[in-house]
């Protein structure tokens, strides 16, 4: 838990930007002393905040830490409520597994789990996902959305649809999506989702979606090499990790209510506009066998509509695909 002068600190940082703030305001706004405010600002630096000392002018905040934790999340957040509560991890199995749980003993829409490493991550089709410590975004958000269970598949599209906002918002890449919701940059995946489901028979209960998204490594394993990338790697640069969850949050934040508000063709809009798949002659793998043809495009609902040599249209709800 960090104090409340500690957190108004930083709020005053943020606020300031570039400009200096001196002791005498400092002090003045917080009502605390001045030895008081020196002393925060030296345990800020032991964290890793890099905080400037100029002669006459005062402080500046120039560097925040990277780290994934709640402190970090919310400063500056501008969500309602997606992000205000956080479970911050140093290391766990799985995001999913602690949210799953958590969304069981009635957690709130909106709450967010964290974690720097993942030992034993999760990806579709009972494949794991590599998270090393210190990286990469490994989170789970918990979502309440009342929706008949046949409409779910939307908000796998819909979170695609957040994810590759917040890529092309951080980077200025425009990245792709390959149906449902793998995101790519020069053909290899940059961030993966995983949506998982506590329903009733007929009424989903919590959505569980977990996010992966692989920033700041400069090298993959050999097995994934081929096909994994980085927003490190294709860019040149390093990203402040908690700038992009915010980013995250706010852009699912906002196209979650409009979904809820407008339906699912505004996201199927914005969908189509990322996708590489719709028009292509693909190969869908799904766990009945291979299904060769062309991506007319989705349904209302997300699934993929295929059509193959024969004319035969196929509805697909859960494949790999091949273009
Ligand atoms: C995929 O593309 O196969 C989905 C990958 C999803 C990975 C994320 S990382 C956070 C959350 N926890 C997990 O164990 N998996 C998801």
């Amino acid at each position: 838990m960090q104090s409340e002068t500690r957190k108004q600190l930083l709020k005053l940082f943020t606020e300031a930007g570039e400009t200096f703030l001196s002791g005498q305001k400092i002090s003045e706004q917080l009502g605390c002393s001045r030895t008081a405010i020196w002393k925060h600002i030296e345990d800020l630096r032991k964290e890793g905040f890099e905080v400037e000392a100029v002669r006459k002018l005062g402080y500046r905040l120039k560097k925040m830490p990277d780290k994934l934790n709640a402190n970090e999340l919310q400063l500056g957040l501008k969500t309602k409520r997606f992000g205000w509560s956080v479970y911050d991890q140093e290391s766990v199995p799985s995001t999913q597994q602690l949210a799953h749980q958590l969304a069981h003993e009635g957690a709130e829409e909106g709450t967010v789990v964290i974690a720097e490493e993942q030992t034993a991550g999760r990806g579709r089709l009972n494949r794991s996902w590599h998270s090393p410590k210190g990286t990469g975004i490994w989170m789970s958000i918990i979502l309440r959305p009342s929706i008949p269970l046949q409409q779910a598949p939307q908000l796998t599209l819909l979170v695609a649809v957040a994810v590759a906002q917040t890529i092309q918002e951080i980077t200025n890449i425009v990245p792709d999506i390959k149906w449902p919701n793998d995101i790519l940059i020069n053909g290899k995946k940059v961030a993966g989702i995983l949506t998982e489901l506590q329903a009733d028979p007929d009424q989903v209960r919590a959505v569980i979606v977990g996010i992966g998204m692989n920033v700041n490594q400069k090298q993959f394993p050999n097995d994934i090499a081929p096909i994994a990338t980085s927003l490190a790697i294709e860019t040149g640069r390093t990203f402040h990790r908690p700038k992009i969850v915010q980013t995250l949050l706010q852009k699912l934040e906002q196209l979650y209510e409009q979904y809820l508000q407008h339906g699912f063709l505004p996201i199927k809009l914005l969908w189509e506009g990322y996708s590489v798949t719709i028009g292509q002659q693909i190969v869908a793998r799904t766990l009945n066998g291979a299904i060769r043809g062309v991506a007319l495009g989705i349904t209302d609902s997300g699934t993929l509509k295929v059509q193959t040599e024969d004319g035969a249209v196929h509805y697909i709800y859960s494949a790999d695909i091949e273009i």
